[in-house]
């Protein structure tokens, strides 16, 4: 057995710290921006629940991979894959998996920011009172006038971008425990308040009728891999964020246990934001297919009619601002680590330099909302591409990958050792790592590209 190696970059405090970072992570823009926005576009209830079926397949096991590879390694996912599949006697190409999860965490990143942006803009929005008495179609018509001017676009972008470089130059761990530990539950509590406003609005019944009676018939191969996708942009997984926050973990933590709050915590965010959204888009007579403005689209009509909803409102998209932030560090860390360890470069020079590419590529998508809004491919605008390729394939050909290296060419030995587990549960894992997860991503992958 090998020595217990160290990481170079530091360690939690303690399992809790790891476990309000990689919640930061996980709870972002893709619960509350995301998740509502995909499931009406792919008819609501079944979707949602292949979505809840691939975060406990899928999602759990992969995610207690990640954390179980990142803490073996302990170095940048790049040197962790090369340096256990050594370990292992295989091949050092396993490197370009954590390859490929770096440039998909750049892509994410990419985007991500400039969502972020419309974010910061809308606190000061909604703070403003504009949205006052709004109606449904005065708040669409605002956003769409939002996103048609670049330069307002990239001035919250640029401002997003250097927040996170700041964090991530600073370490990710100063800072992070405390923010997380306070903002995330605050989050949570304005959530519900929000479900309790949507209830009043007599549209609830509806709501949960479309988000969770499932309508098979709404089902495709590629409704499919967007419930896939949105399980792993939702539990960052697939790209090295939850393995390089692994690697930062102690060796006496239970992965298991702490995989699961991890992701019970996240689908419950999820789940509520639906719950908040949709009966406000039914009781002012939207479709639900209102793309990726919807949050902006439908949250503000509420916070224009309830009382005290321009304190609430803007309360709320600034806790959304600082979710959004916790997950865009666990985007750029990766890339950084990868910079320290192979480039030789400190954390300032590496979180400046890739944050800086990552904003570039957001400029184009940035810009391809409006000016270059005409070029399009596969009928996908540039941001709407990277999403999906990002999100889509990358995310889930990396998770798969993962799961093939913990479950069949690591030893029984080492990931028993590493994960703290015998018996049953082990064996459970196993199974739904070895077979299951890979399984079924391979088949959706296959399945939505028309391959099967
Ligand atoms: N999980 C984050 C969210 O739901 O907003 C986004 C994300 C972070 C995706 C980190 C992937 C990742 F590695």
């Amino acid at each position: 057995m090998p020595a217990k190696r160290k990481s170079i970059h530091g360690e939690w405090s303690s399992r809790l710290a790891f476990i309000l970072a990689a919640t930061g992570s996980a709870v972002g823009l893709g619960n509350i921006w995301r998740f509502p926005y995909v499931a009406g576009e792919n008819g609501g209830g079944a979707f949602v629940l292949v979505y809840l079926l691939c975060v406990a397949s899928v999602g759990i096991p992969v995610m207690m991979a990640e954390v179980m590879l990142g803490r073996r390694g302990r170095q940048s996912p790049v040197n962790t894959m090369s340096t256990l599949a050594e370990e292992e006697r295989s091949s050092t190409h396993w490197q370009y998996l954590g390859l490929m999860g770096m440039v998909a965490g750049f892509l994410i990143l990419s985007f991500y920011s400039v969502v972020a942006g419309w974010t910061m803009a809308y606190v000061f929005r909604v703070a403003s009172g504009v949205f006052d008495g709004a109606t449904a179609e005065q708040v669409s018509g605002a956003f769409t006038v939002f996103v048609s001017d670049p330069e307002r676009l990239l001035g919250w972008h640029t401002i997003f971008m250097i927040m996170t470089i700041i964090v991530v130059s600073r370490g990710v761990k100063s800072g992070l425990e405390q923010a997380v530990r306070f903002l995330m539950p605050t989050l949570f509590v304005l959530l519900v308040a929000m479900v309790g406003y949507a209830i009043s609005t007599g549209h609830f019944s509806e709501a949960l009728a479309y988000l969770f009676r499932p309508d098979f018939s709404r089902l495709t191969g590629e409704s499919i891999l967007a419930a896939l996708g949105q399980a792993f942009f939702s539990l960052s997984l697939g790209m090295g964020a939850i393995m390089i926050y692994g690697s930062y973990l102690s060796h006496t933590a239970s992965i298991p246990r702490t995989a699961v709050i991890i992701a019970a915590m996240d689908t419950s965010v999820a789940l509520l934001a639906g719950l908040a959204i949709f009966p406000i888009v039914f009781a002012n007579g939207l479709e639900p297919e209102l793309g990726s403005g919807m949050v902006f689209k439908v949250l503000p009509i509420a916070f224009g009619q309830m009382p005290g909803g321009t304190l609430f409102g803007t309360l709320f998209f600034l806790l959304l601002v600082f979710a959004a932030w916790t997950s865009a560090i666990s985007l750029l860390e990766p890339m950084v680590t990868w910079l320290v360890e192979n480039r030789g470069m400190n954390r300032v020079m590496a979180a400046a330099w890739s944050g800086l590419a990552a904003w570039s590529v957001g400029v184009i998508s940035l810009l391809s909302l409006n000016v270059w809004s005409g070029y399009t491919l596969f009928g996908k605008s540039f941001i709407e591409l990277v999403e999906f390729i990002a999100t889509n394939v990358m995310l889930p050909m990396g998770g798969l990958l993962v799961a093939v290296f913990a479950a069949w060419v690591m030893s029984r030995e080492s990931s028993q050792d590493e994960l703290h587990l015998s018996g049953s549960t082990y064996r459970m894992w196993r199974v739904l790592a070895r077979y299951v997860a890979p399984v079924a991503v391979a088949v959706i992958l296959l399945t939505a590209t028309g391959i099967l």
